[in-house]
């Protein structure tokens, strides 16, 4: 039986990855730590809120005091920390809490967790490895930087974050690092592409798109919108996850993505396509600042080593997801708060 502390688990992902752990591993125990920021939604959990191995648990990452407790409490065995402040726009124009929450809050985590496990010798972190005792990073390959036409990011890629944001997650990656290097805590860095499918914040590419289609309002494309990222659904991520958790060797990187690079302005033209909607309602706007041009992962060592592949059709995953936020109006009234159309001015009008 494993205890497993998962942070951020209202978010997006994070939610994901709790509706499909908490079911399928009824023996383990999954504790939710969650600050609830704008992007989190305890909607997202209520398939699994009144299972008896699920607990939530309002808090913040950086809380050193909380985290020690709940460790103690619980007798936590497995952190798997998905909290972040995870939009770069936001980071861009307020670099400061990315680098509290991501940077700070991943050392309070680390710290309660080698504090805990006390692994510092090779007999002891052998046989937590075997037991499952290890701290999973959800990092993102925006630590890489960016890529020109050609190649594609390997886990042995030099790290060269461009945003206030992947900064952030580059610096908790060699936090996590050093914590395995020095202390010999067990973990495992998984570094994913971009995701869509259910619960995603309107704020992202894919669900702003599909809302201000819905509602009629322009979609913004920055720039020449022909920037590249490789898609995933959310599920396919989370079955990754579960494998690096069940198989992952510790210390190891693993990159995870969906095989599937498209340009921004021809997602934008399929949503539209889908929806029935015409073209018209693009409307390129100023770009992003320092915008990564592409990204594409290489997919093979968590695909030999540990045998997981994405299952996900992307037109198919996309008519899904638009299907989801069509069925959900209410989800997303709900969250459309009045503090994230302030932010929603900030960032469009005058755009
Ligand atoms: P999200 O913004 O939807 O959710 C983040 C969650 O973390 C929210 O529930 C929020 O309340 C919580 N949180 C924020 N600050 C916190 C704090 N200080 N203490 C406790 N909880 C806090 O993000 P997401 O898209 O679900 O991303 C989850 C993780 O995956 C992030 O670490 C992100 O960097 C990474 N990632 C995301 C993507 C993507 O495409 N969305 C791709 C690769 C990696
Ligand atoms: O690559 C993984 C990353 O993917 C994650 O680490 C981040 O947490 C996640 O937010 C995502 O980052 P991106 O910046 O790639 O995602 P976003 O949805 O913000 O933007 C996707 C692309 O679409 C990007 O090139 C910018 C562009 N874009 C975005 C928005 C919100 C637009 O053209 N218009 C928009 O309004």
């Amino acid at each position: 039986m494993s205890n497993i502390l998962v942070t951020g688990g209202a978010g997006f992902i994070g939610s994901n990855f709790l509706n499909y752990m908490v079911k399928k591993y009824p023996e383990n125990n999954f504790y939710n730590l969650d600050k609830l920021t704008y992007a989190g939604n305890l909607e997202n959990l209520s398939l699994i809120e009144n299972e008896t191995n699920y607990t939530f648990i309002k808090g913040d990452i950086q809380d050193n005091k909380l985290v020690k407790s709940i460790f103690d409490k619980y007798d936590i065995t497995t952190v798997i920390n998905f909290a972040a402040e995870s939009h770069v726009d936001r980071s861009i124009e307020n670099p400061d809490i990315f680098l509290k929450t991501n940077i700070l809050g991943t050392q309070v985590l680390l710290e309660a967790a080698k504090n805990k496990w006390e692994l510092n010798s090779s007999d002891k972190y052998d046989t937590a490895y075997k037991n499952n005792v290890k701290f999973i990073q959800v990092s993102t390959d925006e630590v890489y930087g960016t890529l020109g036409s050609d190649g594609m990011f390997t886990e042995a890629t030099p790290l060269n974050p461009n945003s206030p944001y992947s900064v952030s997650k580059a610096s908790a990656d060699l936090l996590v690092r050093a914590y395995n290097e020095t202390y010999k805590l067990p973990i495992n860095i998984t570094r994913c592409s971009n995701n869509y499918g259910p619960h995603q914040f309107p704020e992202k590419l894919i669900p702003l798109m599909i809302n201000n289609a819905l509602e009629g309002k322009k979609l913004p494309v920055y720039g020449d919108g022909q920037q590249i990222r490789d898609w995933l659904h959310v599920k396919d991520h989370c079955t990754a996850i579960d494998k690096v958790y069940n198989e992952g060797i510790s210390g190891e990187v693993y990159n995870i993505g969906g095989n599937n690079e498209k340009a921004n302005i021809d997602i934008v033209k399929l949503i539209l396509k889908k929806l029935g909607k015409s073209s018209d309602q693009i409307e390129f706007v100023t770009d992003r600042l320092g915008h990564d041009r592409r990204y594409a992962i290489d997919n093979s060592k968590i695909t030999s080593d540990l045998k997981w592949e994405p299952s996900y059709v992307f037109e198919t995953g996309l008519e899904e997801t638009i299907q989801w936020y069509l069925n959900n109006q209410n989800w997303t009234k709900h969250i459309v708060t009045g503090d994230y159309m302030n932010y929603y001015k900030a960032m469009y009008n005058n755009r």
